[in-house]
């Protein structure tokens, strides 16, 4: 991938390569985001402008995109509320939509309930289309600011252990950290969730796909169980994610999951001391707040990674 001026749409377009210069690239806007807060602004992105287009409820991701654009001198325009206030209320197609909003900004980042709608939209759009997220499909950016803090906080990504707890089914950022990370040798994923929302069968292929060449057997690098305590003993990180109400056919449905994982100060006794704990948030009660105190906790650190990431990822995307 070249970056500039390319669609940001799905966690498979980013090779080994890519991910470790992206990482090294959002190292150094830790330093231009500490320069900022000293007074000291960026002027990379001077000039351009960004516009936010949001079909789904947000609070880190799109202000995320916002604050990084911003910290690097860029402007924004936004819309939180694409569904309700916008002409696709007056039935305009995502298409006319995507091809209007480019003939006035510089670049586009979007949420949308349904998977695949970004890219949709990204085709009639002649500037970059970031995805901040497509139903239960992909999202990117946060899978990237997830595996910038394994490899931030590890020092390493291959040979880890990780474990992916909760919603496998229909949490998207789950499916953009299982392809990030299985591009990393000897990773091995331990999902944990109930036996009706497991990983689907095209990312356990995924998975196996990845590691053909180096040397694993196909099924060799996951397990499924349902049992989070018999394996917490073993992770290196601990992958969180809520379940996915809003993707379920009706609430009731959802509720008969919720509370069967739970990382509680209990559970994480029997973790190793060098785990870490990451979520991209929101969370219900499978992450008390009871853990916050708890030093192997990172969900907030994410949050600070995310705004690096997103920097780096717009940096080449608009200007190398
Ligand atoms: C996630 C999302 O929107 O998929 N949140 C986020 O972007 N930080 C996770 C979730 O909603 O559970």
């Amino acid at each position: 991938m070249k970056f500039k001026g390319e669609h940001i749409l799905f966690t498979q377009q980013f090779d080994k390569e890519e991910l470790l210069s992206l990482f090294a690239e959002a190292k150094k806007m830790e330093k231009v985001i500490a320069d900022a807060k000293k007074g000291k602004e960026s002027k990379i992105l001077e000039g351009k402008i960004m516009a936010t287009l949001f079909f789904e409820p947000s609070t880190r991701t799109r202000f995320s995109f916002e604050v990084a654009m911003l910290r690097l001198g860029g402007r924004v325009v936004s819309n939180p509320d694409m569904l309700n206030t916008s002409s696709l209320k007056k039935m305009e197609s995502l298409e006319d939509t995507g091809r209007t909003i480019a003939e006035m900004v510089d670049v586009i980042a979007m949420r949308h309930p349904e998977m695949g709608a970004v890219a949709k939209l990204a085709k009639a759009s002649r500037v970059p289309v970031i995805n901040g997220g497509d139903g239960a499909g992909d999202h990117p950016t946060q899978g990237l600011l997830d595996v910038y803090t394994i490899w931030k906080e590890k020092g390493r990504l291959e040979g880890l252990t990780v474990g992916l707890i909760g919603d496998l089914k229909y949490s998207r950022v789950l499916h953009s950290q299982v392809i990030l990370l299985s591009k990393f040798k000897g990773v091995k994923f331990v999902l944990v969730s109930p036996k009706e929302l497991k990983l689907p069968a095209e990312l356990k292929k995924e998975i196996s796909r990845n590691i053909t060449g180096v040397n694993h057997l196909p099924g060799d690098t996951f397990v499924e169980v349902e049992n989070l305590a018999s394996v917490i003993a073993d992770l290196d990180v601990i992958s969180v994610n809520r379940i996915q109400t809003e993707r379920f056919s009706s609430e009731a449905e959802a509720e008969k999951f919720r509370g069967k994982f739970v990382v509680s100060r209990e559970v994480m006794k029997k973790a190793k001391k060098s785990a870490i704990i990451i979520c991209p948030l929101p969370r219900r009660e499978e992450l008390p707040t009871e853990v916050d105190a708890d030093p192997r906790a990172r969900y907030f650190e994410q949050v600070k990674n995310g705004v690096a990431v997103r920097m780096a990822l717009l940096k080449k995307v608009l200007v190398r």
